[in-house]
């Protein structure tokens, strides 16, 4: 049973994408069954987690020949025989493994489950972020504030506690952002430094823990940075950039994008924002991007890096996305989202920008804007 469509990129013209979304290609059977796995897909998630924490499913990816119930009891003299017992029944329903002459197996989706990069870093983003606070979606939707975040802390929004978090969690929230940084900086380099503008000073807003930044320091020795955020941010960034051996080469501009009071301080060739747009609600895009208009030399151009869901090659992918969105709602801000490029082109064109240039596909996943006065 699968419920992954494998669509490739010349599968994605218009009518493919309506059977994609439209969900014509079930069976009813088939979407019966899809149905019945999200009625219990909360017990589903944490006994996957328990069965890859206490490595059930590595000891069985390790014995291809199968281990029997006694055998793997014997492995783990700290769970009771019932813990084990229900756990890998639950595993059974839930495609992880398998029991054949009573013996258990590992099954293909249990393999990808625990060794999977992007499968992991999700997974222990949804529990360690995201799980405890997704019970307060209703709430947060009414009332537009991410309503889950007090199981984290006490902040408005989850940006203000990063550097707080604790370090469990920390290192999910920034597994997860950078894992998603760090497969498409590299081709991102190419386009960056390919430009008609040759980018002598660049503004990444939305900088983080500096890992852009690094990239453009080391890919081209004329750059000159300058990373904005806020100030929390800022100091991890410093360390890393520092760490790096690139002191004095760029500068740190502590700086909240939503007050409407103070300017961005520079003009810059090329204003950079990765997956920074998505941190924010319909309005204060429109916002942002105006406040960036001060900010450009003359011919300069915004770089905008996103993955919209509606532009993504595989059903998982698009589905991840989705999901994100409801991390923002309950967890980060209560307003923001993984867009979906339609509505996000009306944004940029409502704050008064052309699109120069667009690159679906970078990396697989991200699309590159650039876009202009
Ligand atoms: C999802 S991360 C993106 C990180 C990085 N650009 C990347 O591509 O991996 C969003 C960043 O925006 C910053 N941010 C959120 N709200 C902000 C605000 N109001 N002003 C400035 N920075 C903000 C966060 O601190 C965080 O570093």
């Amino acid at each position: 049973m699968t419920y992954i469509y494998k669509l490739n990129q010349q599968n994605m013209n218009t009518k493919k994408k309506e059977s994609f979304f439209k969900d014509k290609e079930y069976h009813a059977f088939t979407a019966l069954e899809k149905a019945h796995f999200l009625s219990f897909a909360p017990y589903a998630f944490q006994a996957s987690i328990l069965l890859r924490d206490y490595s059930i499913l590595s000891k069985l990816e390790s014995n291809s020949n199968g281990l029997s119930f006694e055998e793997l009891k014997n492995e783990f003299p700290n769970i009771s025989y019932y813990g084990i017992r229900i756990l890998l029944e639950a595993g059974i329903g839930i495609g992880l493994l398998y029991e054949e002459n009573e013996k258990y197996f590992i099954t293909k989706t249990g393999l990808f489950f625990i060794n999977d990069r992007m499968v992991v870093v999700n997974t222990n983003f949804m529990q360690d972020i995201c799980y405890q606070g997704a019970f307060k979606l209703k709430e947060s939707i009414e009332n537009g504030t991410p309503a889950g975040l007090s199981y984290l802390g006490n902040w408005n929004t989850i940006y203000e506690g990063l550097s707080q978090l604790k370090e469990k969690e920390k290192k999910s929230w920034f597994d997860f952002d950078h894992y998603y940084s760090d497969f498409v900086f590299p081709e991102i380099m190419k386009i960056l430094f390919d430009q008609e503008i040759k980018p002598l000073e660049v503004l990444d807003i939305g900088a983080n823990t500096g890992k852009f930044s690094s990239y453009c320091l080391q890919h081209n020795k004329q750059v000159k940075m300058s990373l904005l955020d806020l100030p929390g941010q800022l100091a991890m960034a410093d360390e890393h950039l520092k760490s790096q051996g690139f002191e004095g080469k760029y500068q740190l501009i502590a700086h909240n994008i939503l007050d409407e009071t103070i300017v961005i301080p520079g003009k810059y060739d090329i204003i950079w924002m990765s997956q920074f747009l998505d941190c924010f609600s319909d309005d204060e895009i429109i916002l942002i991007l105006n406040k960036c208009k001060v900010a450009l030399k003359e011919n300069g151009v915004i770089m905008i890096n996103e993955t919209f869901w509606d532009h993504q090659p595989f059903h998982a992918a698009m589905y991840s996305l989705q999901m994100t969105s409801l991390y923002f709602t309950t967890m980060a801000n209560g307003n923001s989202q993984m867009y979906d490029s339609r509505v996000f082109m009306k944004l940029i064109e409502k704050a008064g920008f052309k699109v120069i240039d667009t690159k679906v596909g970078v990396a697989t996943t991200h699309t590159v804007l650039t876009i202009g006065l």
